[in-house]
């Protein structure tokens, strides 16, 4: 290849790594595989190393991360990043609203209302649409240059859209760099098996993750982005807040979607109710709710005092921390031996729910914390659901606290527990231990696992109690005659459960794989080892240089499947389920012709005649697509019973609506 095509190329990879990366950060719905998208990227690595002299700043190949700094450089923000005052109660936010209304002397106020995210703030300078430099907020006039590890962060673009006009000259946006809850469990499991420091909240670990000085670590976090404002804007003129959100959206710059344009202070407490009743299930930490006056004009009149404006609030949500006391420690044997010391505390609310216990991960945080048995200590929910301890209160000590230390043997079975090198866990060795075998069955027929309804702890620990299962192959044999004298159950609910148990017979493969509990084998790996593989079989032989070829899985995760199926009582485990009648199916394939050939489709509202999953499977068997929310790309909504808001959004787009009969009749069914 010549410099000239290879400068063609490169230029054109580059744009397609960049779509790419906006329809799966900004849009989330992403158009390829994962594996289609690293075969982009190492096509444009492989000729920017050919070609050096054409590599840039701003390549996407840039995001694993330039060589480490020797420390942060400061840089001054052209306008400061104000903080905000906060609001605790409904009344506050009635004082805030009334100085508004009188300042402004009408009480035609339009508000806009957006979730706080609990992450780090950042301004991030766009000069000709690209990215030039990324900032901290520091104390508000200066913080650090942060630019080359902005630049790793994948949902940050490098390159902003057309956004239907002009690219501005000089673009200032103000947001949010976060790690969503799931991202940071996950994170803080590997470094509790590592032995290394956890974090104590999703925010910690953000800001840890960005304030690097080494890119490549913070190329490896999950970080996102939200962006909430702008700082300086050249070259577009802008006057409102709900304007410039959608402006920023319109450049490919992720907008949390949650967020709403106010007529009224009732509006705003809807806004701020209905978040704070989804505020658990949110996949991200939020720690209240943002209320900007809307008109820029009407900003500027309200103006702000003490380095915070007066045209905004924070409405925090009630603390997710309390202090409590230790009354005592215990230890848990989970489904792979681990034991995971947790502190029964005296019962304390936190963010509106009573809590009982609290994880205290490992020994090593034990000690880190140095949290004793009778301490007073904080409790938090953090973006788990599981509370934690986060530290003790050495101050109130009376003496009497006692020192923890794990038992050499498993309370459950008795066997010895072993600390393998390297790792902060404590493991039973008991490969026969009750404790085990009951977390392992929970979590096979957990909902995501094997799904098996009606099938809860109490009934598990029965039936291993009862010796009726030992292993998950187990339940298949189970019959009426087995169950329908155990206490508590009775001759119905021991036919629903045979019959759940009959029903998760028949399953995907992804869901199998996941429900074997293999150590760090999570869903959405079990879902590309499915996609891989095709079967257990093939699964089960893979060697450990087939699975790291694989670019969600490196070494230890390799070596973890490699080691489940060389074992004996593994192999046999899948064997008899297999034998039992469960059938874990292929994923499905997409047919490359069809009547819905070259469409995308996607549902709202419930279907009569079928279940999602169903019209999924017709949808892809006739050649067409699923997508998981509303956009352009969107050719046909089908609507259902009670559809939701997708309806709405996919209207002011123009896109075809159909009903279900309609649906049915594309597909030529009745
Ligand atoms: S507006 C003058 N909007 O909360 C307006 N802030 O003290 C300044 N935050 O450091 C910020 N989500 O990092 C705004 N939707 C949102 C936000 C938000 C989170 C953070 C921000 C700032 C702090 C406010």
């Amino acid at each position: 290849m010549d410099e000239r095509e290879a400068a063609r190329r490169i230029e054109e990879l580059r744009k397609e790594i960049e779509y790419h990366n906006y329809r799966y950060y900004t849009l989330q719905d992403p158009e390829i595989t994962d594996a289609e998208y690293d075969a982009l990227l190492r096509e444009l690595i492989e000729l920017e190393e050919k070609f050096p002299h054409l590599s840039t700043d701003d390549s996407p190949t840039k995001r694993v991360g330039a060589p480490p700094a020797e420390e942060f450089v400061k840089a001054e923000h052209r306008l400061p990043m104000l903080s905000l005052q906060n609001a605790f109660n409904e009344g506050e936010m009635r004082e805030f609203h009334d100085r508004v209304v009188r300042l402004l002397g009408t009480d035609r106020v339009e508000y806009v209302a957006e979730v706080k995210m609990d992450g780090v703030a950042v301004e991030l300078i766009y000069e000709e649409g690209h990215l030039a430099r990324g900032l901290t907020r520091g104390d508000g006039y200066t913080g650090e240059d942060v630019t080359n590890n902005v630049r790793t962060i994948m949902a940050i673009p490098l390159v902003l859209k057309g956004g239907g006009g002009e690219i501005p000259p000089l673009l200032e946006v103000r947001g949010e760099v976060f790690m969503e809850k799931e991202a940071f469990r996950k994170l803080n499991r590997l470094r509790a098996e590592k032995g290394e420091p956890l974090f104590a909240n999703p925010r910690n670990a953000a800001s840890g993750s960005l304030r690097q000085l080494d890119p490549k670590i913070t190329a490896r976090r999950p970080l996102k982005f939200f962006a909430y404002g702008v700082g300086v804007v050249e070259g577009k003129a802008l006057s409102s807040q709900w304007e410039t959100l959608n402006y920023l959206e319109s450049l490919g710059i992720p907008v949390n979607a949650k967020r709403r344009l106010c007529q009224s202070l009732e509006e705003v407490l809807a806004f701020y109710a209905e978040v704070e009743e989804e505020r658990e299930a949110l996949p991200y930490e939020a720690d209240g709710v943002v209320v900007k006056v809307n008109s820029f004009e009407q900003q500027r009149r309200l103006g702000e005092i003490s380095r915070s404006p007066r045209y905004a609030i924070a409405y925090k949500f009630p603390p997710t921390q309390a202090t409590t006391v230790v009354e005592d420690i215990i230890v848990q044997v989970g489904r792979t031996g681990v034991l995971t010391p947790v502190a029964v505390l005296r019962p304390v609310r936190v963010g509106g729910v009573e809590v009982k216990r609290a994880t205290l991960h490992n020994m090593d945080e034990i000690e880190r914390k140095d949290i004793r048995i009778g301490d007073t200590v904080i409790v938090q929910r953090a973006g788990d659901v599981i509370p934690e301890v986060v530290k003790s209160i050495p101050s109130k000590r009376t003496g009497r606290e006692r020192k923890f230390a794990m038992p050499e043997e498993c309370p459950a079975c008795g066997a010895p527990v072993v600390r393998v090198e390297g790792e902060a866990a404590h493991r039973c060795t008991g490969e026969n231990c009750l404790a085990r075998r009951k977390e392992q069955i929970k979590h096979f027929v957990s909902r995501n696992a094997m799904n098996i309804e009606g099938l809860g702890d109490k009934i598990i620990n029965l039936l291993i109690e009862e010796g009726l299962v030992t292993t998950p192959a187990d339940l298949y044999r189970l019959t009426v005659e087995d169950l329908k004298d155990l206490p508590r159950l009775g001759e119905k609910s021991a036919k629903n459960l045979v019959e759940a148990i009959e029903r998760s017979r028949q399953t995907s493969l992804a869901r199998f794989i996941f429900a074997l509990g293999i150590r760090h084998v999570g869903e959405h790996l079990s879902q590309v080892l499915a996609e891989k593989f095709g079967s257990v079989e093939r699964l089960s032989e893979a060697s450990y240089d087939e699975l790291i070829e694989i670019p969600e899985v490196g070494p230890e995760v390799a070596r973890s499947i490699v080691s489940f199926f060389e074992k004996e009582e593994n192999r046999k485990l899948v064997e008899e389920m297999l034998r039992a009648g469960v059938r874990p199916e292929k994923p499905e394939e997409r047919a490359t012709k069809g009547k819905l050939e070259g469409l995308t489709l996607l549902f709202t509202g419930a279907l009569k005649t079928m279940t999602r999953e169903e019209a999924k499977k017709k949808v892809l068997a006739e050649g067409g697509k699923v997508a998981s929310s509303v956009s352009k790309k969107v050719d046909i909504l089908v609507v259902g019973e009670d559809p939701g808001r997708k309806l709405e959004e996919a209207r002011k787009l123009g896109i075809r609506t159909v009903s279900e009969e309609e649906f049915l009749e594309m597909l030529g069914e009745e």
